[in-house]
């Protein structure tokens, strides 16, 4: 994936900040400080574990969105890069442009493509948009006689609204598929978000994520990565934000993007427009790479986490240009530049008991023994220091990365970094980047 991003170097040095606090925003900082024009990264609110990289402000929290821009204007941001999609969802980037203040992020009516399935669903199909077959129901009554008169199982039952990934869930039988029904739309496990569900076909195939940097009228595309979504070994146990990543896809080679941009990319950046939506930040499609081409799992209005710690560390040049030049609509101007054709392999290194209720508190050991590897960085999701002792403070604890001339290298080193680093409780996957080494030598066969 050469020249695949641009960066244009601007004379002018500029302050950034990123709203958010995991993982994803600690490789935004570090990505972003590289940029030979940025002055200084902000991170609102960060962690202890960033604020090695940018200056935090702890009490600053993501859905104070005046906080957030009285923050920005404080500090004489020139850029603010958005992580998470709760703030997106709720205006965050509407409040910044009014402020005039630069943002890489859409606003609330383009975050509704991840804020409402049922929109995104209706907005590909008007715009032949490749995605699994679906139905919207507001009444549990409809739903129960969709699913009653349904016989092809698998069957997905996804929460129209926000829930923090976990809305989703993939139906073995009937059965569960009614159970599903019953607890988004009656018990309503996912609150609000649950009150309308989207029924949906169950694609087969390998799956991966795109990112593409856009302003609504250009894109420019990040290389593919892949995610592991369950929790344990072998894609055993339940759903979870992402339990290591790898780019780039070697099932998804640069042929196969082509298609991507053609089939799903830009008649969704169509679609947009036509709909009368700005869309300027990140556009992010989940795909499944299914016998009949790709189609859309689900759009995202934001860097996916933890894609974004294996792709950034890849794109070489100023991202801070290139985010600015999204955000300010003028994306065509900037020249492509490359894309490191080293592979990186992610680990996310998770407290005990997560995805469910997990411990937290816990001394981390071995992190600077780890960080000392050559061409490992480590991100932290959530750590904080007490009493100089930097601890747990979430499910997701950090990312351990490493690029290498190969997977397998990449692979070895992301793993000896792990084995140096420990807390009471730790697990994680011991399979991250396996499939890319297996699609790697078939593809080379
Ligand atoms: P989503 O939040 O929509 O990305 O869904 C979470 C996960 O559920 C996806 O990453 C897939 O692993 C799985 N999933 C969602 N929709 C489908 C589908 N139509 N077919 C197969 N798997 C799906
Ligand atoms: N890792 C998937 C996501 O960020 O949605």
């Amino acid at each position: 994936m050469a020249r695949v991003v641009a960066a244009v170097l601007s004379e002018v040095r500029v302050k950034v900040l990123v709203v958010g606090s995991g993982g994803r925003e600690h490789a935004l900082c570090v990505a972003l400080k590289r940029g030979p024009s940025v002055e200084r990264v902000y991170c609102a609110p960060g962690n202890d574990g960033i604020a090695a990289d940018a200056t935090c402000a702890p009490e600053v929290s993501t859905s104070n969105l005046d906080g957030v821009v009285a923050y920005a204007k404080t500090m004489g941001v020139g850029l603010v890069v958005v992580g998470p999609e709760a703030p997106l969802v709720a205006g965050l980037a509407d409040r910044l442009r009014e402020a005039g203040i630069p943002c890489f992020g859409p606003g609330a009516e383009g975050a509704r493509l991840e804020g409402s399935k049922a929109y995104c669903k209706q907005l590909m199909v008007r715009h032949n948009v490749p995605t699994a077959a679906y139905r919207t129901f507001t009444s549990v009554d409809d739903a129960r006689a969709h699913v009653l008169a349904h016989d092809a199982f698998p069957l997905v039952v996804k929460a129209d609204g926000l829930a923090a990934g976990k809305g989703v869930v993939v139906c073995a039988t009937r059965d569960e598929a009614l159970r599903a029904v019953a607890e988004a739309m009656e018990q309503r496990r996912f609150g609000d978000a649950g009150a309308t569900v989207v029924i949906e076909e169950f694609l087969r195939g390998e799956e991966a994520s795109v990112h593409a940097v856009t302003d609504g009228s250009t894109l420019v595309l990040l290389p593919p990565a892949q995610d592991y979504k369950r929790v344990r070994d072998a894609d055993q146990g339940p759903n979870t934000g992402g339990m290591g990543a790898y780019s780039p896809v070697p099932s998804l080679p640069e042929k196969a993007m082509d298609a991507v941009v053609r089939s799903i990319l830009v008649p969704m950046l169509h679609a947009l427009k036509v709909e009368g939506v700005e869309y300027r930040g990140v556009l992010y499609a989940g795909l499944m790479l299914t016998r009949s081409g790709p189609k859309v799992v689900e759009f995202n209005c934001r860097f996916g986490d933890p894609e974004t710690q294996v792709v950034l560390p890849r794109v070489r040049g100023d991202l801070a240009q290139l985010f600015l030049a999204a955000a300010q609509g003028r994306l065509g101007e900037v020249e492509g530049v490359d894309v490191d054709p080293r592979p990186v392999v992610g680990v996310v290194m998770a407290s005990g008991g997560y995805p469910e209720a997990y411990t937290t508190g816990k001394a981390i050991n071995g992190l600077d023994a780890a960080s000392r590897l050559e061409d490992v960085t480590v991100y932290h999701a959530a750590t904080r220091r007490r009493d100089g002792v930097l601890q747990t403070a979430g499910g997701r604890v950090l990312t351990v990365t490493a690029s290498g001339a190969d997977f397998a290298a990449a692979r070895a080193r992301a793993y000896e970094a792990v084995r140096l680093v420990g807390w009471e409780g730790e697990h994680h996957r011991s399979d991250v980047g396996v499939r890319a080494i297996e699609a790697a030598a078939a593809a080379t066969k």
